[in-house]
């Protein structure tokens, strides 16, 4: 019971992106907490975010979080750069306290950020996420915040979502997009030794981003930083954890058609993908 005597929902973990890149970070989660309930939901009618406003992202993101608080999850993870980088804060300091604020949302960008201390030698990291990450700054005020002395450059890269969501990722295509973008933001800072992938659809390019790499830069999906640091959090607040229910199921949630979702989906997580539903956000 919370202190003014209502009842506080028990239900699975919610995890949202704009469209399939969120399964990339679900599947780390899942392989770390097996034992808990999921609710994944793709906003894949209205995908890419990352072009949009910040003002649109925001907008979207929220309904998305209203969607999984009103089907019972006490704890939302925003499985997207995009969407933690422009509507986070503005949802945790503004909405939750109207809306909940026994209910919990969380991003991606603070846990990725911890790990960059124990990944850089030189000092000097490189981020690379959509248009709309990359201008928020979100990695790079975040970073400074725990690790002043980094140097982050940041890169963006609007072709490589589409790519994705397109299933041309392993594409000839793709090749010129991935080099342009890993040329362009190694000259910005040569001393790079680490690149974050801050897109959650980015694992998807991995082996193309690693040919067009130098071998002595590291690259790094945040998938398991992520899974690690809700981990942590569920540990650190009992009170939450325990409102996370553990039956180990997992079902999908897509504002497009159900039968395109679990074709993709089956892509991003390499099984098949059943129990899918399809929704309307507003
Ligand atoms: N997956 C989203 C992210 O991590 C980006 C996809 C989009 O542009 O919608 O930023």
């Amino acid at each position: 019971m919370t202190k003014n005597g209502t009842l506080q929902e028990k239900g699975p973990i919610g995890v949202f992106d704009s469209g399939y890149g969120g399964l990339t970070i679900l599947d780390k989660i899942r392989k770390q907490m097996p034992e808990y309930d999921y609710l994944y939901l793709g906003d894949n009618a209205r995908t890419p975010y990352g072009p949009r406003s910040f003002e649109v992202v925001y907008e979207f993101t929220l309904q998305a979080v209203k969607k999984l608080f009103e089907l019972g999850c006490p704890l939302v993870i925003l499985a997207c750069n995009t969407a933690s980088a422009k509507a986070l804060r503005t949802i945790q300091q503004t909405n939750l306290p109207v809306i909940d604020p026994t209910r919990r949302v969380l991003g991606v960008i603070r846990p990725t950020a911890e790990c960059i201390d124990q990944l850089t030698k030189s000092r000097h990291i490189g981020i690379l996420a959509t248009s709309g990450t990359i201008k928020s700054e979100s990695y790079l005020m975040e970073i400074h915040k725990l690790f002043p002395d980094v140097t982050v450059t940041g890169e963006a890269c609007p072709m490589w979502v589409p790519l994705v969501e397109n299933n041309e990722y392993q594409s000839k295509g793709a090749d010129y997009f991935v080099q342009k973008h890993i040329n362009q933001l190694l000259e910005k800072d040569s001393d790079i030794d680490t690149l974050i992938l801050g897109c959650t659809h980015y694992p998807l390019l991995i082996e193309k981003i690693r040919q067009f790499t130098p071998a002595h830069i590291r690259i790094v999906p945040q998938g398991e930083y992520v899974a690690r640091s809700l981990q942590d959090y569920l540990r650190r607040h009992p009170e939450m954890d325990s409102r996370c229910t553990k039956n180990g199921t997992c079902r999908f949630l897509t504002t497009e058609s159900t039968s395109k979702f679990e074709e993709s989906a089956s892509i991003f997580l390499r099984q098949d993908v059943m129990e899918v539903e399809s929704i309307t956000l507003e």
